[in-house]
């Protein structure tokens, strides 16, 4: 009853906000316009019509239900609260306390679970994993933005996307870029560190571990992609001809391989891969998890002439145990090759 009568209380309040009575609140305190019910729409910077068309634009599928959702940098909460509507399990993260994501929780009855962390403190063992990650608008204000790609990556078991303030409007180029803010140079604030190409947004959250990166929309100093964990081009049926021989950690030469670090790299040497084969016609799979192989040429040892060497990074995110390790290239699919995955890093 209590609960009630504070839900009553709260509503109206942010009705008289809504409507200006409340000019101290009314006035910005809102980044997101956010449908509450009962004709409440908290008053935010962005409109609900822009923020519904960018929802949309994410590509998540229309019924969540079942899946689980983890939401970077949630602010007031809009993308938390439409994944939650259709049919999602909600986890919202935010380096401080937004009074108004709570607020808005309140009065949608949301189930969303809420922790106040840094996007480097969000990992697979603080939060499980997650089928989808929104990472919207929260790495350019980031001092270390390769770190957070890696953090966001190892809860990701489908695809995350990522949004970002991005320079292509600057500087015309095909290369990757980076501008670096020391001051307040980006905005007038003090917060903002980095501002990418979409080609270095794009390099960046591979060499972070996802797989494949799709571009889904470009304005002038804005970009998002979707980042996926998994490739979408694996052969139904096995090679007669592809054979994975032998894997190694390519560090160690041990036989097994830690699940942390950039470092921990899988070497593996292949029968029937073509000589003239390149590293982006090659599919790496570790664990169910895509990646992009780094080398794929002619082995060290002239007694493994007959065969070719690929190496690529352990995926981040994987369970520990024996996981699978295949390959494919041209519509043919290796064996699998079983592996060992154990506590550690590899630096
Ligand atoms: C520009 S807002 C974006 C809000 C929302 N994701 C959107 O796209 O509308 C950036 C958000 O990222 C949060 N943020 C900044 N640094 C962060 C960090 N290190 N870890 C988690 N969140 C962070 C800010 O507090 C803020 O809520």
């Amino acid at each position: 009853m209590k609960q009630h009568q504070r839900s009553h209380e709260l509503r109206q309040k942010l009705l008289d906000d809504a409507i200006g009575m409340n000019a101290e609140l009314a006035g910005g305190s809102w980044w997101h316009s956010i449908d509450l019910g009962g004709g409440v729409v908290t008053p935010g910077v962005h409109s609900l019509g822009e923020l519904q068309q960018h929802y949309e634009r994410l590509g998540l599928p229309e019924d969540l239900n079942g899946k689980r959702l983890l939401d970077i940098g949630c602010w007031d909460g809009f993308y938390s609260f439409a994944a939650e509507k259709h049919g999602a399990q909600v986890t919202s993260v935010d380096c401080w306390h937004p009074s108004n994501f709570f607020k808005a929780k309140e009065l949608l009855q949301s189930q969303a679970e809420f922790h106040e962390l840094s996007v480097y403190d969000v990992s697979q063992a603080r939060l499980g994993s997650f089928d989808y990650v929104l990472f919207l608008g929260v790495l350019y204000h980031l001092r270390h933005p390769l770190l957070a790609l890696e953090q966001v990556c190892e809860v990701t078991r489908e695809f995350a996307v990522i949004e970002s303030h991005v320079i292509d409007n600057l500087y015309e180029a095909e290369r990757p870029l980076m501008e670096f803010y020391e001051f307040d140079e980006l905005g007038g604030q003090y917060d903002n560190w980095w501002g990418p190409n979409l080609e270095c947004m794009a390099q960046m959250a591979r060499a972070a571990g996802f797989a494949r990166v799709e571009l889904i929309q470009r304005e002038d100093t804005r970009g998002v992609l979707r980042a996926h964990r998994r490739w979408d081009d694996r052969p139904e049926t096995l090679s007669a001809h592809l054979r994975i021989h032998k894997v190694l950690n390519a560090v160690t030469v041990a036989r097994h391989f830690p699940r942390h670090g950039r470092h921990a790299f899988i070497a593996m040497w292949v029968a029937g891969l073509p000589k003239t084969a390149k590293r982006w016609d090659v599919r790496v799979e570790v664990g169910g998890f895509g990646i992009h192989p780094t080398y794929v040429g002619q082995p060290g040892d002239p007694r493994d002439a007959a065969l070719m060497q690929i190496n690529a990074p352990v995926p981040p995110g994987l369970e520990l145990g024996t996981v699978p390790v295949r390959i494919w290239h041209a519509g043919e699919l290796s064996n699998d090759f079983e592996i060992e995955i154990v506590e550690g890093t590899q630096w």
